[in-house]
């Protein structure tokens, strides 16, 4: 912004000598900001020096010191001469914080040993793009008409100033690498215009796999800041920011997320993730360059995919647990069964066949055996696929 507004404030103001005898110099003041107000005489003597714009007193300076009292309201606090100069000829007036109700004809009087001598400045004020934002908001009120034609609107705001909305709708088909919206603001006097521009796609990664989410400034920019952020319903949160200026990286995600930064000064933002989780970073990245009177976002939407073979053994093993307690809990349950009928029988040792129980409790065994050992495997599966 401030390297912005010296290239307009160098603009200055161009002088001009009128047809006639009285000497006249125009002036771009711009809004909000300090302007001087040429004006110079030969100097002698004892100097007053009278500002004045139609009937109102602008600013009065007699006999060494400013004179304020009869100041007109609208320059109050407002307006200085420079006291140094003024024996050197020059009546210059600097104005702060100049407004639109400022525009007009300005006489510089001054009186001294040389008699009456006068200036006109002729005041422009002009107030030059302060922002320009590009989003993404639901239709209200009645729909632009498609086929990329933008409505554009007007608004006067308070001050003399006016915004500006322009409105267009966003095409219906969405390719996967998605289409970039341009809005270009370019005003009457400024030469530099100013542009935003949106990009909307969509990508798709794997669970513990890596995954570059790409951003390409659509021009090469300079002093610039990019964010990436990431949302999922809820409120964005800010992953990383790069500085060109500074060459400074913040990083809440260290270790999972990181730009590289010598490709973000050439306009490659893009964003190397890795050790993705499904449930953590499945959202939307947004990707935002922004520099003096130029700005860039994008919106890809991630989905963090687990793979079908890692889910089916995932639901698989889970099931095998629960088959194999109930299997362990069956087969000691039918072993102590046996045993006890067993001793019951060596008890009442009455002739019951002792073959026939006893295969059972093999099978039994067999099973008390074989299962836990299968299921204290798939355990260290699971435990080995959750932390990838
Ligand atoms: C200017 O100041 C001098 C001495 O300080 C005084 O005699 C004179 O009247 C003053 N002139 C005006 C216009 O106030
Ligand atoms: C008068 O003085 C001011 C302050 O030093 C300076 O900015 C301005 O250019 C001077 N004007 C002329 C005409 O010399
Ligand atoms: C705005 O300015 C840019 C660059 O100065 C130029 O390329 C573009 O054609 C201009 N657009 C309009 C609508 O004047
Ligand atoms: C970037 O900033 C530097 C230093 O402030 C300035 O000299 C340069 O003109 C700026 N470039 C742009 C394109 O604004
Ligand atoms: C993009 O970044 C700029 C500068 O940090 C900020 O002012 C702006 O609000 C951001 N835009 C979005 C949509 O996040
Ligand atoms: C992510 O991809 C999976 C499989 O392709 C799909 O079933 C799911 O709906 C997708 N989720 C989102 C949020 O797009």
């Amino acid at each position: 912004m401030a390297a912005a507004r010296t290239l307009i404030c160098a603009l200055v103001w161009i002088l001009s000598v009128a047809e006639g005898k009285v000497p006249e110099a125009r002036v771009t003041c711009l809004f909000s900001e300090d302007c001087v107000l040429p004006c110079t005489f030969k100097p002698a003597g004892q100097t007053a020096i009278h500002w004045t714009r139609q009937e109102f007193l602008v600013h009065d300076f007699l006999n060494g010191s400013d004179w304020l009292d009869q100041q007109h309201a609208h320059y109050s606090a407002r307006t200085s001469l420079f006291p140094e100069q003024i024996a050197n000829g020059n009546a210059s007036l600097q104005l702060r914080m100049c407004n639109t109700q400022d525009r007009g004809r300005y006489r510089c009087h001054v009186t001294n040993e040389n008699g009456n001598q006068e200036y006109f400045v002729i005041v422009k004020v002009e107030a030059p793009i302060r922002t320009l934002a590009l989003e993404l908001t639901r239709l209200s009120g009645p729909p632009p008409p498609d086929s990329l034609k933008p409505t554009t609107r007007k608004m006067a705001t308070q001050n003399g100033l006016y915004s500006v909305e322009s409105k267009l709708r966003k095409l219906p088909a969405k390719p996967s690498d998605g289409y970039t919206y341009f809005c270009t603001v370019n005003s009457s006097y400024d030469t530099e215009s100013w542009r935003a521009s949106l990009r909307e796609k969509e990508l798709s990664g794997e669970e513990g796999g890596a995954l570059t989410v790409p951003c390409h400034a659509p021009t090469p920019l300079e002093n610039f800041t990019l964010t990436w952020a990431f949302s999922r319903a809820d409120e964005p949160e800010d992953i990383l920011t790069f500085d060109s200026r500074t060459g400074h990286t913040s990083n809440r995600w260290a270790g999972l997320a990181r730009v590289d930064q010598n490709h973000a000064l050439s306009g490659d933002g893009s964003l190397h993730l890795q050790n993705l989780r499904n449930k953590d970073h499945t959202g939307t990245y947004t990707c935002n360059f922004s520099a003096p009177r130029s700005r860039h976002l994008e919106h890809t939407c991630v989905n963090i995919t687990v793979l079908a073979a890692d889910r089916s053994l995932t639901a698989g093993s889970s099931w095998l647990w629960v088959i194999a307690i109930l299997l362990a809990a069956l087969a000691l349950f039918i072993a102590a069964l046996v045993l006890f009928r067993k001793m019951k029988a060596e008890r009442s040792a009455v002739g019951k066949p002792a073959e026939a129980t006893e295969m059972q409790a093999v099978q039994a065994d067999e099973r008390e055996n074989g299962i836990p050992s299968e299921s204290s495997h798939l355990t260290k599966d699971q435990t080995a696929n959750e932390s990838t």
